[in-house]
């Protein structure tokens, strides 16, 4: 009788092992950050900016910044990028998130940033090929001389730990007015989405705008171009620097605009997270990486944390059982509702018959 039970038991036996490894949070949202210098953050790191929630952290994508190792996560206190970096619309990017987010739900984002490079920079094909000024090799330098390589190998342990969501980019003063950028955007941003395995439509990219020509701003004219990605990355959104002032160089926000830039980029990521409710958390199995049994019953297999089934090809936690007292839930068939006729009785218990399958009778 529960003979297939068994077989199916064995067969799943091996890849169940492997689950262990695999246990991302579905509640931490993280977010890879990338471009030049307004993305590095110019802006002066003031007293408000050095406390933050912790529910937003940010991994250090280089080494020896002070405390700081590679790889290794704090909370998010400005400079994101590296030691020497300033504030920038990162950092109310993520605050604004984690304020408005149910509590359950941490944000996390990785910035790789170095000031005045060329797109070129990021093609993972072609960065060779970049021979930028001198005083930029000692930035690159700080990402092992591939500031693309180190932004894929942050999104990789992220993958591990959360979920990412998205993709922050400002960048293109160096490329004023170049037609060419939203196709070289789009061929980065393809090549991350492949390189970590991400689906463009659950990891939106969201460019923001240059310091605008009514701002004074020295490559405001890029703007036009920038407002035209969206038509070959149908999964990119464009974010407004309307009204944002600027440093005084032509180029740099100020520290009030790159805050009022990072929740912008915030409201537009959080319309698209509309719909996010943390993930329920009634199973053992989600803070696993694995989500509820919806439809099944069925216990597959029993491990040290939990019951497990499978569904649509993934494994699955089941619920607490409603009715402990039945013995053949374990087993993975229900408990009679209607039956008390004892059909077979064998080590397990008694077994009854309904709508086909086996079930268990009460003691
Ligand atoms: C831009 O520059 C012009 C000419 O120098 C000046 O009159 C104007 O006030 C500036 N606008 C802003 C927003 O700084
Ligand atoms: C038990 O009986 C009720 C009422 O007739 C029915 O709705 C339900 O589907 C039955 N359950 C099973 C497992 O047969």
């Amino acid at each position: 009788m529960k003979s297939f039970a068994i077989i199916s038991l064995l067969a799943t036996t091996l890849s169940v092992v492997s689950k262990t490894f695999a246990a991302p949070d579905p509640n931490f949202h993280i977010y890879l950050a990338f471009g030049q210098s307004n993305m590095y953050g110019s802006g002066d790191i003031e007293e408000q900016d050095k406390t933050v929630d912790s529910r937003f952290q940010m991994v250090s994508t280089v080494n020896d910044c002070g405390s700081r190792k590679l790889g290794t996560w704090y909370d998010a206190i400005p400079p994101l990028a590296t030691c020497d970096a300033g504030l920038g619309p990162a950092d109310y990017f993520g605050r604004t998130l984690v304020e408005t987010l149910p509590k359950e739900i941490k944000v996390g984002i990785a910035v790789v940033a170095v000031p005045g490079c060329d797109i070129q920079l990021f093609e993972k094909d072609n960065y060779q090929n970049y021979f930028p000024d001198d005083w930029m090799y000692p930035f690159i330098d700080e990402y092992g001389g591939n500031p693309y390589g180190r932004l894929v190998e942050m999104g990789k342990q992220a993958k591990e730990l959360g979920v990412i969501k998205g993709i922050l980019l400002h960048q293109g003063e160096t490329n004023n007015e170049q037609t060419d950028w939203p196709l070289r955007v789009k061929a980065i941003y393809e090549n991350l989405l492949t390189d970590l395995e991400l689906k463009a439509e659950e990891v939106p990219i969201l460019i923001g705008e240059l310091v605008q020509l009514s701002e004074n701003g020295t490559c405001g004219a890029m703007n036009a171009i920038i407002q035209t990605v969206p038509s070959v990355i149908p999964t990119a959104h464009v974010i407004s620097s309307e009204g944002l002032k600027q440093r005084g160089d032509g180029f740099h926000f100020t520290s009030p605009s790159y805050r009022v830039f990072g929740q912008r980029y915030a409201e537009v990521m959080l319309d698209l997270l509309k719909d996010t409710t943390p993930v329920n958390d009634e199973c053992f199995s989600v803070s696993l990486g694995y989500p509820c049994c919806q439809k099944t019953t069925k216990v597959v297999v029993v491990d040290e944390d939990g019951e497990w089934g499978a569904e649509d090809g993934n494994w699955c936690g089941l619920k607490a059982n409603p009715n402990p007292e039945c013995f053949s839930i374990k087993l993975g068939y229900p408990c009679c509702q209607n039956t008390s006729d004892v059909i077979l009785t064998d080590e397990d218990g008694k077994w009854g018959a309904e709508n086909g399958d086996w079930c268990g009778i009460n003691n």
